[in-house]
């Protein structure tokens, strides 16, 4: 890895625990004004101090975000679909490696679609951006959106989790499943796992607990972050449990104190 390389990672994963908590609010690119990111900046201000990373879109970032502010920017950079599309992530490049250097980016995010009709696609294309990505010490987070019929089970996830590392991601982020194990221990790369919908507090933060008792170096969470009904409550649950190992019942008493 080269220091560049080395360096961008360091401010995704968290030096100290080798983990990252990194908040999601890029759901604008397919779904519109997302409940809660209506205005991402009165959303995201007050939790950046408790995130490692932001993920987002250039647009986001350029808008409502402020340069000043001490965060590294994980960019969206691909789309192509909306939720009004029946072939929704059939996503391609959206964003110029130079776009992504030139907003210092710390990572760019590509979804990539196995066992869907357009895998092929989604998989050169990545695979593409991981070698121009690579040129400049860029890590690639592979995202593996999984389509209408799959099941979101370890022998799916782990396929398409790793074949997202034999592309040359340096960061996969998958759901979580059971016998998640399965899937950390076959990466070559650090997964994380997505956030999904909004469940109970409770429930978000067992998942993330389980995940990273199995093996998982962080959570990208967005809407059980920024839908809570405490947000800047639920990070700082979420990353007790990240970067503390605290328990789901320690991080939900922490969630009720705070809250
Ligand atoms: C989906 O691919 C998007 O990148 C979301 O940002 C991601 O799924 C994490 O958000 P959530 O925790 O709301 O699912």
């Amino acid at each position: 890895m080269n220091w560049g390389m080395k360096n961008r990672m360091s401010r995704i994963f968290n030096p100290e625990t080798g983990r990252t908590l990194m908040f999601a609010v890029d759901h604008g690119y397919f779904m519109g004004p997302t409940t809660g990111l209506e205005n991402i900046t009165e959303t995201v201000d007050p939790l950046l101090p408790y995130a490692d990373t932001l993920m987002l879109t250039r647009g986001a970032l350029r808008n409502y975000i402020a340069p000043e502010k001490d965060t590294s920017i994980i960019m969206r950079v691909s789309s192509g679909t909306s939720i009004l599309n029946k072939n929704l992530l059939h996503e391609g490049l959206s964003v110029s490696m130079e776009e992504s250097l030139r907003m210092n980016a710390s990572a760019v995010a590509f979804s990539i679609m196995v066992g869907a009709e357009f895998e092929r696609d989604t998989l050169l294309a990545f695979s593409q951006l991981v070698d121009e990505a690579e040129r400049y010490g860029m890590p690639t987070l592979a995202v593996t959106a999984v389509g209408k019929g799959l099941d979101r089970d370890a022998r799916y996830l782990s396929l398409a989790t790793r074949i997202a590392g034999e592309l040359g991601a340096r960061i996969v982020k998958t759901y979580y499943c059971d016998n998640f194990e399965r899937v950390t221990s076959t990466s070559p790369v650090p997964v994380v796992i997505a956030g999904g919908k909004k469940v109970p507090e409770q429930d978000a933060l067992t998942t993330a607990y389980n995940a990273i008792q199995a093996g998982a170096a962080g959570v990208d969470m967005g809407r059980n972050i920024f839908q809570s009904e405490s947000p800047v409550a639920m990070v700082q649950a979420v990353r007790a449990i990240v970067h503390a190992n605290a328990t789901p019942d320690e991080a939900f008493e922490m969630f009720n104190d705070l809250k």
